[in-house]
């Protein structure tokens, strides 16, 4: 099939070269010029694993091409996916601007029937009312298509060619079999439905798994207190098929550019028809409060004189596997410490340039490994799970700290790797090693 693919962001990026991948001819348009020269000249954008390799060869096979220009592109292609970003506004509510611009110019490009797909996340009804700002602009033939993404930054392509399910809301019976046909070689478990159902279902899947993590966040609190282990807890309840172990790790919360957005659109999407979502307003409660964990730590070990103390922060991006910095905890926590006096040595693999350019907090010293952070440091705080960070030798690293304290937000390390320190160790929601 001929497939373009708008917005070459997280999300088209990686739809489109996967869809290549599968044997499809696909454009990736974006606006950016700047984008695009990377995209041709063999760089990508964004930092994720084996995508730059795989973009290539589809690229050599001449399968995949990059443009900006959207007009030239809707007319080769009978499939047009649009993946533009849906950024929260101040409110909470979905920006809804570019999407809303996309349509536009794709209905003034059309040269006869299309398939036009939505795999931004966008509230309940905007498919509708795309369609019809479509016909607005257009008398040719097309069917609407509402096709929600479920990839996780750092393992895209392989969420992306291994779905647990593909969701497609269809305007038409043709329309659905046609993506149908498109999605068959990834997945027999695809759910077709109508458009308003199959974008709730993107919103109502995010919502759960944020509901998870506090839940688990919160279980973990009171772990610490009663003198339990969450670890242990989660694995005990995951065994459970009704629950199922996945996002029951507890730690500092969740950041990132989907749960913190669409946990709020969904908020507002349900304050619009007068429901009050009070369950999800505490889960993101939780979650905005999770993140003192750490400081609450730092503050009862250093009798809330953090003032001139030197703490290390290894980890800046959201999660590990990604420089994607949006929404991350480690924002606020260095935030909070540098306004209460304290010297901060941040470092993490990939993603401090992100950081920088993005959080303009000053006096924070930047190294440029997890050891120099670490040097002559007060306490080390680890707030991403980076793999490296579990290989660090303990015996160095107890070595280089001015005092052997480490508060571990993501219960990296188990009691063994411990052993033969010195380390005063705190996790989340397991009982404290000293
Ligand atoms: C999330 C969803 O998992 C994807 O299915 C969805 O497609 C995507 O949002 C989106 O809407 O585009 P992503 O934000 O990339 O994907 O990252 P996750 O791996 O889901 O992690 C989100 C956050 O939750 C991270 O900060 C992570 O540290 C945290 N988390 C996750 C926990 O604290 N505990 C867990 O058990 C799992």
């Amino acid at each position: 099939m001929n497939i373009t693919v708008i917005g070459t962001g997280y999300v088209g990026l990686v739809s489109g070269i996967c869809y290549a991948e599968l044997g499809n001819r696909v454009i990736c348009v974006d606006k950016d010029p700047r984008k695009i020269d990377i995209l041709n000249a063999g760089g990508i954008p964004i930092y994720e694993p084996g995508l730059k390799e795989l973009a290539a060869s589809n690229r050599e096979a001449g399968m995949l091409t990059f443009t900006t220009d959207l007009q030239d592109a809707v007319r080769q292609s009978e499939i047009i996916i649009l993946a533009v970003g849906t950024p929260p506004l101040p409110n909470g509510e979905a920006n809804l601007s570019y999407i809303n611009q996309a349509a536009i110019e794709i209905a003034e490009a059309m040269n006869g029937y299309k398939i036009i797909a939505v795999k931004s996340t966008v509230p309940v009804g905007t498919n509708e009312r795309l369609a019809s700002l479509i016909s607005d602009y257009t008398k040719e033939r097309f069917d609407s298509i509402s096709l929600p993404e479920f990839l996780r930054e750092g393992s895209a392509i392989q969420d992306t060619l291994n779905p647990d399910r593909i969701i497609i809301g269809a305007s038409s019976k043709s329309a659905a079999d046609v993506m149908t046909l498109l999605h068959i070689p990834l997945t027999e478990q695809i759910v077709v439905t109508d458009i308003r159902s199959a974008e709730m279902i993107k919103y109502a899947s995010n919502a759960f798994l944020a509901t998870k993590i506090s839940f688990i966040n919160e279980i973990a609190n009171i772990c610490e207190k009663v003198g339990a282990d969450v670890t242990k807890v989660a694995e005990g309840m995951g065994y459970d098929r009704r629950i199922g172990p996945s996002f029951l790790k507890a730690g500092i919360g969740y950041g990132g550019s989907c749960f913190p957005k669409d946990t709020s659109a969904l908020i507002q999407i349900a304050g619009h028809v007068d429901y009050e979502f009070k369950l999800l307003r505490s889960v993101v409660e939780v979650n905005q409060d999770q993140r003192f964990n750490v400081i609450r730590k730092l503050e009862t070990i250093f009798h809330h004189e953090l003032h001139g103390k030197t703490i290390a922060v290894w980890g800046l991006s959201f999660k590990p596997n990604t420089d994607d910095v949006r929404d991350s905890p480690a924002a606020e926590i260095i935030q909070h410490l540098v306004d209460n006096g304290v010297k901060v040595k941040a470092y993490d693999p990939i993603a401090t340039e992100n950081f920088r350019s993005i959080y303009d907090i000053n006096g924070v010293d930047w190294c440029l490994s997890a050891l120099e952070a670490a040097q002559s440091a007060d306490a080390l705080c680890l707030l991403t799970e980076w793999e490296e960070f579990s290989r660090v030798d303990l015996g160095t690293l107890q070595k280089v700290l001015s005092s052997p304290i480490l508060i571990d937000g993501r219960n990296v390390f188990e009691e063994e790797d411990l052993l033969g320190t010195e380390f005063v160790y705190y996790s989340v929601g397991r009982p404290s090693l000293n």
